[in-house]
């Protein structure tokens, strides 16, 4: 088209026949139903869901998932849909899509979606709590000692402007297991306990709590819990009508490989009178505590939407399936890099006390600069951790990695550890 028929097109109104680059992408094949017992080809049937090249093994889900196509492709549909069309007659439709999300979360997590607040991430659900609780002097949070800034800075701070006190439970290395736990909550308890906060799976080093028993302790006792589920929503079949915390939360950008800035608060219906809303504006959800606790103002509706479509292809895979595949998958992965001369592990040996983080220190090499190479030379994503607490790298594997990624990044390591970085 020369420039004469092009301005002659634009005159008459006609479409400019271009496609903005990059806006495309091939659609995955359609998924086989999982089968009985999923082998090797059907997770890579899985891993082709993604669009992360071959290539590229990303084992850092415990801070980052990426979004299936799937998810990709209805985010992408329904914000085309409307910026095309932004009247609120068009838009409507968008807040119907929204309570859709609420009742996919509710079936997830096995509540009702009269007890789901959809939010932008856990640091936002942790935080609602802190500051919805109408905690005084006199009054008692305990914490255990490894949580996350969003579930322990938070209350330490807020102690500060209310008047609280917080006591940490210390949380030795290796996991001293799950009836340790259960006994120093049931010693530090006192009559001025008011709250339980403490994370279902730890960021760090793949501590699992016994979330259930912790619950049941604190129910038994009048006193409220808050289980940070940042590392379990979405990797563990979570079963909220079975754990019966008070309050639940989670991220969508992580495990369940959703879109980012949104995440969950659940709140049981037995704590609903007991917390304050903390934002009000306009736009709250439409059931339950979502009419006085989702007033966010203008929210990414089209994000929610593909949260939705998160959770529905992590229904339809299985979410047994999933927790097994993750469960396996890190248990190859301590059993390779447990072999190697001169690292030292950090995640409990004990399979049932933890899932799917793996945490080690890789001798005496720069962990900034083995963390670079990997990326650089292997094509392996992964984190690591500074300081003198339980330094290293950290891998965490999820059912789109493949046990091809596990002895990729085995066989790297072992090849930095013994040649240096
Ligand atoms: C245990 C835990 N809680 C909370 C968070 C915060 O998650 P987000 O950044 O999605 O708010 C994280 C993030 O890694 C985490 O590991």
């Amino acid at each position: 088209m020369n420039r004469r028929e092009f301005a002659r097109l634009l005159a008459i109104g006609g479409a400019v026949p271009f496609l903005t680059p990059g806006t495309a992408w091939p659609r995955p094949a359609d998924l086989p139903p999982t089968p009985a017992s999923p082998d090797e080809r059907f997770w890579m049937s899985v891993r082709e869901q993604f669009v992360m090249p071959p290539d590229l093994a990303i084992l850092n889900a415990a801070n980052l998932c990426p979004s299936s196509a799937p998810v990709l492709e209805t985010l992408y549909k329904v914000t085309k849909d409307m910026d095309q069309d932004p009247s609120m007659e068009n838009r409507a439709k968008l807040g119907d899509g929204r309570e859709n999300t609420r009742k996919l979360l509710a079936d997830f997590l096995r509540v009702t979606p009269e007890e789901i607040v959809i939010t932008r991430n856990t640091s936002e659900s942790n935080n609602l709590v802190s500051t919805g609780l109408d905690l005084k002097a006199g009054d008692e949070v305990l914490l255990t000692a490894d949580n996350h800034p969003s579930n322990h800075t938070a209350w330490q701070e807020k102690a500060k402007r209310f008047g609280f006190t917080v006591k940490d439970i210390p949380t030795p290395n290796p996991h001293p297991g799950f009836e340790y736990y259960v006994d120093a909550f049931t010693k530090a308890i006192t009559p001025r306990t008011k709250v339980i906060a403490f994370t279902h799976l730890t960021s760090t080093v793949g501590d699992l709590f016994p979330a259930k028993e912790l619950c049941r302790l604190a129910r038994e006792r009048g006193i409220l819990t808050l289980v940070d589920g940042a590392q379990t929503f979405g990797l563990l079949d979570v079963d909220l009508s079975d754990i019966q915390p008070d309050f639940y939360s989670g991220s969508a950008h992580k495990w369940p490989c959703g879109p980012k800035e949104n995440g969950v608060l659940y709140i049981n219906k037995s704590a609903q009178p007991k917390i304050w809303a903390s934002i009000f504006s306009a736009y709250p959800g439409r059931v339950g505590v979502s009419k006085t606790f989702e007033g966010f103002g203008q929210r990414d509706e089209p994000a929610m939407i593909a949260f939705g479509e998160a959770l529905q292809l992590q229904t339809k895979i299985g979410r047994a399936a999933i927790e097994k595949r993750s469960r396996e998958l890190t248990q190859a992965l301590i059993k390779g890099i447990g072999k190697i001369d001169g690292v030292k592990i950090w995640t409990s040996p004990e399979a049932s006390r933890t899932v799917a983080v793996l945490s080690f220190q890789p001798g005496n090499l720069d962990v900034r600069k083995l963390s670079m190479a990997l990326y650089q030379k292997d094509r392996i994503g992964c984190a690591t951790r500074g300081g003198q607490d339980r330094p290293g790298l950290r891998f965490s594997p999820h059912f789109y990695n493949t046990h091809n990624d596990v002895e990729k990044a085995v066989a790297a390591v072992k090849k930095y550890m013994a040649t240096g970085v």
